[in-house]
Formats: structure tokens, C-alpha cells, sequence
């Protein structure tokens, strides 16, 4: 919290307020193939997890993601325990402007700018060798928690829906290329998240992927969901 002179009203607005409406109308780059993002991911530089943690505090990330990546609040996303080649992803999807889902991501677009590709391997590398934390979850009763660990393990048939797991790993702790960890996840970035994938405000999955598994959800069942991840971090 030592770091809070960082734009301090900006940040708590948009800390506890709701997101403004989509402004969806401005020229962005489309969503990215599949082949773009391995492209990408395949020339990320190695990363120094000690410089990472340098700048971790020397850029002020941590005001926001915490000094050991868990977010003070659950309106912040953690990034403890998330993968290095996610992280680097969305810090580049930031910096080219490929990432303006809400005001908060407008936040993250200043936070990136001066950032080298070393720099950001080196804060996902950081970020990748710390524990996730259980974060602060709604108490599912057992019904609820039965109706998300189906989803997350067996998804729906019905619907089309892929088992969250066949991805994003049984404990959550993310997959292949950029697919990320969730657990531990802050239950506010979970939920924002699926809602601006759903509406097609955040456009920075290849082939627009997550996408289509939001859009055939419910708002209950993204809700239990966020609740049964968010609580899968260690405690
Ligand atoms: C003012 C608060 C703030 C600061 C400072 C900040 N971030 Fe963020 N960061 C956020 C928020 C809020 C999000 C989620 C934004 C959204 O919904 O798009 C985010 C998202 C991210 C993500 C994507 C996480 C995900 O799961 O999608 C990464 C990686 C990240 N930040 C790293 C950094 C780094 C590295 C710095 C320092 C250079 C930094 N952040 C500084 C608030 C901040
Ligand atoms: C086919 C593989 C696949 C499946 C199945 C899948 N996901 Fe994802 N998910 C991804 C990828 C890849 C991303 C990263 C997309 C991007 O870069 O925006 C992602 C991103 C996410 C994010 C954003 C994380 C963050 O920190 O920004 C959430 C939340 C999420 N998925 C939840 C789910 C849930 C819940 C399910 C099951 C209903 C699910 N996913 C099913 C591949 C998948």
C-alpha cells in the first residue's frame, strides 16, 4: 500500500465502482488465430524471476497485484501461481491495445507502456514461481458446488461446453501455451472477465474461444464457478 500516490482517486473509483458501458465502437485489432498467439508465445524471452520481483515493486504493480501477486481486493486479478506465458500474453495484448475490455484494463494499458518484452517475461516469471492463495469465495452449499465441479470436470454435452478442466487443468493451475491458471482467481476479476468475454468486450482469445463456453453459461452458474475456483488456491 505504499505505493498508493499512483493515480489514488482513479484507482479507487474504479476499485469499488461498477464498469462503465462498453465502448466497443473504437478501431481495435481484431482477435488473433490460434497460429498468432503460439507465434508470439514462442519467441518469449527467459525469464529472471528476481529481477521480476525488482520490478514488480519498482514499476508499482504490486499497489495492485500485491507483492506476492495476491490482489488486496477482489475487484484486482491475482497473478500469484499464474503462468508465465499467460501473463506475458496479456501484458502484450495491453500494450498493443488488443486488451481495452473496461476502464480497468485502461489502467493496465498505462502500467505496460514503457515495458520491454524482457521486462514482462521477467514480472510473468515472478508471478509463476508464487503460490496462489485461496481468495475470498461465497460459501457454495453442496448443491452449488456440485453443479460447478460438473461443469469444470465434465462441462455439458448438451450445450457444447468442454470441461473447464480439459484446459484450464483438474486444480486449476492453468495448460497449455496461454491457457491460464483460475485457481485462486479473485471472484470480482473471474466473474468481470466471463461477463466481457460473453458480451464480446474482451476479444483477446484466439478464435475467440472462451467466448463461445461464457456465452452459453449462466450468470449463477459463472458466479458458482468463480466461487469454486477462487477457493481452490492453497489456504
Ligand atoms: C492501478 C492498478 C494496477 C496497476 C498499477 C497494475 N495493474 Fe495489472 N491489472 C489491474 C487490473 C484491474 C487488471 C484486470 C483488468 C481487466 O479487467 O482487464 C490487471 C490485469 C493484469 C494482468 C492480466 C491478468 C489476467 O489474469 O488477465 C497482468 C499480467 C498484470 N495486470 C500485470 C501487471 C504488471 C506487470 C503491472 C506493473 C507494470 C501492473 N499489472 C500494474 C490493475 C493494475
Ligand atoms: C478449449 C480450452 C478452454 C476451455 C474448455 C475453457 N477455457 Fe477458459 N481460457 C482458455 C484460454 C486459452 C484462455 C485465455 C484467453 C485469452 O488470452 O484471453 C482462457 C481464459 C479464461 C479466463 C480468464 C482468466 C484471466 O485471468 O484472465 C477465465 C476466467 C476462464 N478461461 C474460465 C473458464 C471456465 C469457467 C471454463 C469452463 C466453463 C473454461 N474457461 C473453459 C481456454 C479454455
Amino acid at each position: 500500500m505504499n505505493h498508493m500516490p499512483l493515480l489514488p482517486a482513479l484507482i479507487l473509483s474504479l476499485g469499488f465502482a461498477q464498469p462503465a458501458a462498453a465502448s466497443s465502437e473504437r478501431a481495435v485489432p481484431r482477435t488473433r488465430s490460434v497460429a498468432e498467439v503460439r507465434a508470439t508465445l514462442a519467441s518469449m524471452p527467459h525469464g529472471n524471476v528476481q529481477r521480476g520481483k525488482q520490478l514488480n515493486q519498482g514499476l508499482m504493480c504490486a499497489s495492485c497485484h500485491g507483492d506476492d501477486g495476491v490482489a488486496p481486493t477482489q475487484n484486482w486479478t491475482s497473478l500469484a501461481g499464474q503462468r508465465a506465458t499467460y501473463s506475458y500474453k496479456s501484458l502484450l495484448d495491453y500494450q498493443r491495445g488488443g486488451r481495452h475490455e473496461n476502464p480497468r484494463a485502461t489502467l493496465m494499458q498505462v502500467a505496460v507502456k514503457g515495458m520491454s518484452r524482457q521486462d514482462m517475461a521477467d514480472v510473468a516469471a515472478y508471478y509463476a514461481s508464487l503460490p496462489a492463495k485461496a481468495a475470498p469465495a461465497p460459501r457454495l452449499d453442496a448443491a452449488a458446488h456440485a453443479r460447478a465441479e460438473r461443469l469444470a470436470r465434465r462441462g455439458d454435452p448438451t450445450r457444447l461446453l468442454t470441461p473447464c478442466a480439459s484446459c484450464h487443468g483438474a486444480a486449476g493451475q492453468g495448460g497449455l501455451n496461454e491457457t491460464p491458471a483460475l485457481a485462486g482467481q479473485s471472484v470480482g476479476s473471474f466473474v468481470r472477465t466471463m461477463r466481457d468475454y460473453r458480451t464480446g468486450r474482451r476479444i483477446t482469445d484466439a478464435n475467440q474461444g472462451m467466448r463461445q463456453f461464457a456465452e452459453r453459461l449462466t450468470m449463477q452458474e459463472i458466479d458458482e464457478l468463480a466461487a469454486y475456483y477462487a477457493r481452490m488456491g492453497k489456504n
